[in-house]
């Protein structure tokens, strides 16, 4: 397959699989795996348990400032912490998924952690020489220079039955119709905020994975980077 050189920005609503993807691509192809939004929902479980009105952004920038923050970069083990705690499952739970959005809509928030994932990033690319980066505004804000750029979508009715399945997976009780409000409440609020919007780079890639299989979404990445010489 090759070895990754340069950076693969993946962006994209929830429920279209790319974690799932990004981790595996980048174990596939020897690079570094980065989640973003790990970053966000480590900054909304530090809110909640200051116990902040997240409706005030001083007080939410205060918290972010003063959070110790650390996030691993091995696709085999993303490991995510929180003064020096292992916050990895209670970032995944019902509270701190509601009140992401909310967190992720403060500029000043935005920009301390994209300067904290562009230092992450070139980090890894010296490092190793590549890395899968996955998100809201990858390619448009944190690595506008990504040599691959893939913005993935699927339909609401497979993103909701993905999110529901993962959260029953993992010991979390989840209602189909209840999992669907919630990731299309969360869409549109990523989508609609001022401060850097989801929404794919003018030269991404958009993938529909609504009828794919997860290796028929590898393997139409790896044809991608392939494509852009970013297999060596
Ligand atoms: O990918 P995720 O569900 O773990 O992301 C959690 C939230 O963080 C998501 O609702 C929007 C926000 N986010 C963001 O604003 N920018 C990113 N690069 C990644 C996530």
């Amino acid at each position: 397959l090759g070895v990754l050189r340069g950076v693969v920005a993946l962006d994209g609503p929830s429920g279209t699989g790319k974690t799932t993807v990004a981790r595996m691509l980048a174990e596939r192809l020897d690079a570094g795996y980065l989640d973003t939004g790990a970053m966000y929902r480590a900054v909304t479980l530090a809110a909640l348990r200051a116990g902040v009105d997240l409706g005030d952004p001083d007080a939410v920038i205060a918290v972010a400032e003063s959070a110790d923050l650390g996030v691993g970069t091995d696709p085999d083990q993303p490991v995510v912490v929180l003064d020096e705690e292992d916050v990895g499952e209670q970032i995944r739970g019902a509270e701190v998924t509601s009140a992401v959005s909310a967190v992720a809509a403060v500029p000043h928030v935005r920009e301390m952690l994209v300067e904290v994932q562009r230092a992450i990033i070139d980090d890894v690319v010296d490092e190793l020489g590549g890395i899968v980066v996955e998100g809201r505004d990858i390619g448009t804000v944190v690595a506008p220079d990504a040599a691959l750029k893939v913005y993935l979508t699927a339909s609401a009715e497979v993103r909701a039955g993905r999110r529901s399945a993962q959260d029953t997976a993992s010991g979390r009780q989840a209602d189909v119709e209840d999992v669907r409000a919630a990731v299309e409440r969360r869409d549109s609020l990523d989508a609609g905020r001022a401060a850097d919007p989801m929404r794919p780079a003018a030269d991404a890639e958009e993938l529909d994975t609504s009828d794919l299989e997860l290796e028929q979404v590898i393997t139409a990445l790896v044809e991608l980077a392939a494509a852009r010489d970013m297999l060596v």
